[in-house]
């Protein structure tokens, strides 16, 4: 039997931190076997809103292709990729905005949100409001049954449906599937002050950051603030090295409840123990991603391999709309 087909992107704006790995790559890693998965590095959605500072781009891109690949993505067994060497994604684009309504791209919630929000940098352009049309691309083009991404992508998502059916309609075909969302259960990881982890916030523990520099994060987490000497009686429930626990610890998770309710055990102590869980977990990830980084050429060489075979794919899905649209020369 066929495999349903899948594909996600990721923004090469910085260094994957552990919200971003549970709140999706580790997911990506758990698909790969049961599906068809195609994985890549969104660098043209990076410019949607970071058109003006490109200096970066470069090394994000190698970057986020390491953090895949320590986090266990593996290309043998799904096709990782770089958003720009696919060119067919922007050629798909830009015959898919000839039939956008203008009004479903206004309407976009998170294009008004942001709108309103980002200050720092002038984001009225013409590439910023037709992003969930470059999304749609990136999507139908392989033909994706499923979708894995946060709630914050959903309305972009519908819209790609829309405009499967509407192109659908106008060229009387079948060729684009409405790719639904996976929505999987994640584990939720607050920032290390307990808003949610997020590089605006400073509050967040990257792959890429040294086993020393995690130690100290670790130490300097928010705790129950109602709590100051030992023998106070703690509540988990509002303190972020629970939270951890609760991720990276859960067999000693009621041990760790019960002791804090009774104030039996010491803040400092229940940090450590968890900077041991945290280091099992991030240790491993970090000596692989400098490993991976040390060779530059091999990344980069990987990416090219990745998008070879997601161009031949994608162009199959060109060919039919090209001839679906009547430009098949
Ligand atoms: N829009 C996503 C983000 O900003 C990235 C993305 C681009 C994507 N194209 C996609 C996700 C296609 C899933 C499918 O994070
Ligand atoms: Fe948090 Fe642990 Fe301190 Fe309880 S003992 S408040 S769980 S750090």
């Amino acid at each position: 039997m066929q495999k349903k087909i899948i594909v996600s992107g990721s923004r090469p704006t910085g260094n994957i931190h552990l919200g971003n790995y549970f709140g999706a790559i580790a997911n990506w890693v758990a698909l790969q076997d049961e599906y068809e998965c195609n994985y890549f590095i969104a660098d043209w959605h990076a410019l949607t809103t970071g058109y003006a500072e490109t200096k970066d781009l470069r090394q994000n891109s190698i970057s986020l292709m390491a953090d895949f690949l320590a986090s266990g993505l593996d290309p043998s067994r799904c096709t990782i990729f770089l958003q720009s060497l696919v060119r067919q994604h922007a050629e798909l684009f830009l015959l898919l905005s000839m039939n956008t309504p203008l009004s479903w791209l206004e309407r976009c919630p998170t294009y008004k949100d942001q709108l309103a929000n980002i200050k720092d940098r002038d984001i009225t352009t013409y590439g910023f409001l037709g992003y969930p049309a470059l999304m749609a691309s990136d999507i139908l083009i392989y033909g994706a049954d499923y979708v894995p991404v946060g709630e914050d992508q959903i309305p972009h998502l519908e819209i790609s449906r829309e405009m499967a059916r509407r192109f659908n309609h106008l060229y009387s075909t079948e060729i684009f599937k409405e790719p639904l969302p996976l929505l999987t259960k994640s584990k939720v990881l607050p920032g290390t002050d307990g808003r949610k982890m997020s590089k605006s916030y400073g509050n967040t523990i990257a792959l890429a950051d040294t086993p020393e520099e995690v130690r100290k994060k670790v130490m300097g987490m928010i705790t129950d603030p109602a709590r100051i000497r030992k023998d106070d009686p703690g509540h988990p429930d509002v303190c972020t090295v629970f939270a951890f626990h609760k991720v990276f610890n859960e067999s000693e998770v009621p041990e760790i409840e019960e002791k804090c309710k009774g104030g039996c055990i010491g803040c400092v102590s229940c940090k450590k123990n968890l900077q041991e869980k945290i280091a099992a977990f991030h240790t491993p990830i970090y000596e692989k991603r400098t490993e991976l980084l040390s060779d530059p050429d091999y990344l980069v060489r990987l990416i090219h391999e990745g998008s070879d075979k997601a161009m031949t794919k994608a162009e199959i899905m060109m060919k039919k709309v090209r001839q679906a649209m009547q430009i098949d020369f």
